[in-house]
């Protein structure tokens, strides 16, 4: 069986509340369920935090087991060079992953330090993302 982790950072535990007309009105968890009932011969486990620190040391955690990660560094992503750092260091591939097109917003937004250590990029297509995330592995 797969061994794939969905990894979310911070404000993600919002998702359902947090500006809908960008992310959309499903929770997290209510999407989760229906995902791994899609996909019953992969494992799924997930984990979302708000630190930096800690989705560092979770991807240390998983990133020398697991088959797959799929991250979602949220703003994380446009600031965290130690993220990126620790994605070069784990053997596992990770996939990145976005709600939004990142790059029809904010100009900030544009720059990612997780792109360039990430085996994949997929953005835009709301929850969908990380289903098609899922499917790349
Ligand atoms: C996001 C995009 C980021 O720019 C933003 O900071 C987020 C969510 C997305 O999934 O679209 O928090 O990663």
């Amino acid at each position: 069986m797969k061994k794939l982790i969905i990894i979310n950072g911070p404000n993600l535990n919002l998702l359902g509340k947090r500006e809908p007309n960008i992310y959309g009105s499903l929770t997290f968890t209510e999407f989760l369920e229906k995902v791994k009932g899609k996909y019953p011969k992969v494992s799924i486990d997930y984990f979302q935090s708000n630190i930096e620190g800690e989705l560092i040391d979770k991807l240390h955690e998983v990133g020398f087991s697991f088959d797959g990660i799929i991250l979602n560094a949220a703003a994380y992503t446009h600031t965290s060079i130690g993220i990126g750092d620790a994605i070069k260091a784990i053997e596992t591939p990770v996939v990145e992953v976005h709600i939004s097109n990142t790059f029809n917003r904010e100009e900030f937004r544009h720059q990612s330090f997780i792109s360039p250590n990430a085996k994949g990029v997929i953005l835009g297509f709301g929850l969908q993302s990380y289903e098609l995330a899922i499917q790349s592995f």
